[in-house]
């Protein structure tokens, strides 16, 4: 990592090699001083002046992959005001200054997780901050990808991922989920590549390689995104579409032609989408997450495009968040089962209107499978993570992303569904949504505003409320679910390990998630011999369906079924999303395949965005 520098080395440093630009702020000082996060432990900005607009002027340059830019900030400052703090990490600062007039600035130590605080003097009167600056190399939220690592392998790529805490190494910003602004942008990219924001976004490429964007209503700052290539659009219906590299545009629109129905299904439950248009870019396989809801712009990974269109739940998802995390936050990451968990409730109850219920209860029935396992693993390790309401005070936040945020907040919500009814419940998560858009949400005000509009005092003890949110583990309330359909895979399954023989007909018409349930049941106690009679008759280990690879690794690996190895082993190289990675690569520490886990490692860890790298690292115990 590029260690911080201390002002007056950093100074030295740039002397060294100065542009006419830093020629000129030569005469600037910047201290070291030490500084206390605000409300929100994530963040060192505080309530003394707060950001309500960026303008935000950049080029990108591919060259030496780096972002210059020119922050320029409306600010509203408190009676009394002082300062203004923002959040930066690895940056560059090249000059601030504040309604126009040149100031000195403070920067706080480095801190692993959180970076740097900066602190400008401000009088209370103060409107605007304008900060020059460029990222480091260790702009985290940034993947700056060569042409090798794209579909097409003919241009770069550049990505970003914002969420949680990583805005601030492209942006000096105000990086909490509890602050707002709206933003506009100009950018300028090589000509012949199409920039996109979380954003207004152009539908084609400019000639010049400039582009301008415009998102009038107020994001928080992990909701930034920027994305760069050889991008090319497809309309899907008048407000939606799919962007992509233009030889993974056909199978794309393909996939997500269901696009519009998703967003009709979303506004008819909980109203009017908020956004505008809504809009799906895919991304390189390197992209560390399924998906991340930037505003207008959910950006994907290409591992959903399964040809069949059987892993849209992740678009519902995204889609969701247009509602459930976009407009209604979550005010810490403390809260983050605000964001995650009436995410997962809403994509549900997406994929039944879109889909059935049968299919839906499809979905609900893995994902209470995969909680119970993560919960049970997770109280052995960590158990006061699996708490609804987090502590991630001095802890990276993305340690809070885990099943629990997720499924544990989808089934407590289902929970509440089921004891009032349908109608009651609806009714009230339309008015949440509606009544707190563009707002924060603490748990504890969820709370109040439960007790206020939903729950009786009866209701509220049988659903067993702070039992849910506060404490450990999975209540014994948890909800059913029934799927005839995969009571059906269960005899299938049962009857292969009872006679070893595997039945081809009741298979024929099942989809991804009888295929996935199937996988997933396997039992422990299952041979090499009888996992190659499997892979004959159904040919999993040739899938092309990246969650039917990912289940396929876990029983295969564990039981050393070697011929698995060689695919396993092109998957993690050429996959980067972290869903898939970390399971994989713990079921090989788990077989005792360590060695085989850090041969594929060292020659696919260079393909791996940040985020994904660390939790491998750790998982590893790799050192650079
Ligand atoms: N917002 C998340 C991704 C995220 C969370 C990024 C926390 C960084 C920190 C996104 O909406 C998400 O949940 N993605 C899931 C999709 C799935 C649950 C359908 C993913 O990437 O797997
Ligand atoms: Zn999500």
């Amino acid at each position: 990592m590029k260690s911080f520098l201390p002002g007056l080395l950093a100074l030295a440093m740039v002397a060294c090699n100065p542009t006419p630009q830093e020629k000129q702020e030569k005469s600037m000082t910047t201290t070291e001083v030490a500084m206390e996060t605000g409300s929100d432990p994530h963040s060192y900005a505080k309530a003394e002046a707060k950001v309500k607009h960026l303008n935000w002027k950049a080029e990108v340059n591919f060259e030496n992959k780096e972002i210059q830019a020119l922050a320029q900030w409306d600010i509203e400052a408190q009676a009394g005001a002082k300062y203004i703090f923002f959040d930066i990490y690895d940056l560059e600062i090249d000059s601030i200054l504040v309604d126009g007039a040149k100031t000195d600035f403070a920067l706080s130590t480095f801190d692993d997780h959180l970076g740097q605080g900066l602190r400008i003097p401000i009088s209370d009167k103060a409107k605007k901050v304008s900060i020059y600056y460029s990222t480091g190399d260790d702009a985290r939220a940034l993947q700056w990808l060569d042409a090798e690592q794209t579909a097409d392998k003919n241009h770069p790529f550049l990505f970003t991922q914002s969420q949680a805490i990583l805005a601030r190494s492209w942006v000096p910003t105000q990086d909490s989920p509890g602050i707002r602004f709206t933003y506009n942008a100009e950018v300028k990219v090589p000509s012949d590549m199409l920039a996109l924001m979380s954003a207004s976004n152009p539908m084609e490429k400019s000639d010049d390689g400039v582009y301008h964007f415009e998102m009038p209503q107020a994001i928080p700052s992990y909701l930034l995104a920027l994305s760069v290539g050889n991008i090319e659009f497809e309309a899907i219906s008048d407000r939606t579409g799919v962007y992509a590299e233009p030889s993974l545009l056909e199978a794309s629109a393909y996939e997500f032609a269901d696009l519009e129905k998703m967003v009709q299904a979303a506004e008819e439950l909980y109203g009017p989408y908020a956004w505008g248009r809504y809009d799906l870019i895919v991304l390189p396989p390197s992209f560390p997450f399924g998906g991340m809801e930037n505003p207008r712009l959910t950006f994907a990974t290409p591992t959903i495009l399964a040809g069949d269109r059987s892993l849209v739940s992740l678009v519902a998802h995204e889609l969701a968040h247009s509602w459930s995390g976009n407009l209604v936050t979550n005010a810490t990451w403390d809260d983050f089962w605000l964001n995650e968990g009436f995410t997962v409730y809403f994509e549900h109850r997406i994929m039944e209107a879109v889909y059935g219920r049968e299919y839906s209860e499809m979905l609900a029935s893995l994902t209470r499978a995969g909680l119970q396992e993560a919960a049970a693993d997770m109280l052995k390790e960590v158990p006061n993570d699996t708490k609804l309401k987090l502590d991630l005070e001095g802890r990276n936040p993305d340690d809070g992303v885990t099943s629990i945020p997720y499924d544990k907040g989808y089934f407590f919500l289902r929970l509440m569904e089921e004891t009032v009814g349908r109608e009651r419940f609806d009714e009230f998560l339309k008015n949440y949504f509606q009544g707190h858009k563009f707002q924060v949400m603490t748990t504890e005000e969820f709370i109040t505003y439960l007790k206020t509009n939903l729950l009786s005092e009866e209701e509220y003890a049988a659903v067993r409320v702070d039992e849910w949110i506060y404490e450990t583990g999975i209540p014994d309330n948890l909800p059913a679910v029934e799927s005839d359909r995969f009571t059906k895979v269960d005899e299938v399954l049962a009857s292969f390990m009872n006679s070893g023989s595997a039945d081809i007909k009741a298979t024929q018409n099942w989809t991804t998630h009888e295929w996935l349930h199937f996988i997933n049941s396997i039992p422990d106690s299952i041979t090499a011999e009888q996992l190659a009679k499997l892979d004959e008759a159904y040919a999993f280990t040739a899938s092309n369906n990246s969650e039917i690879s990912a289940a396929w690794f876990q029983p295969t690996i564990a039981a050393n079924y070697e011929a698995v190895y060689p695919k396993v082993e092109s998957f993690l190289v050429s996959v980067g999303r972290r869903k898939f990675l970390t399971p994989t690569y713990k079921a090989l520490l788990g077989a005792k395949q360590d060695q085989l886990a850090r041969d594929i490692y060292k020659k696919a860890r260079p393909n791996y965005h940040a985020v994904s790298r660390e939790t491998m690292d750790d998982l590893l115990k790799w050192e650079e």
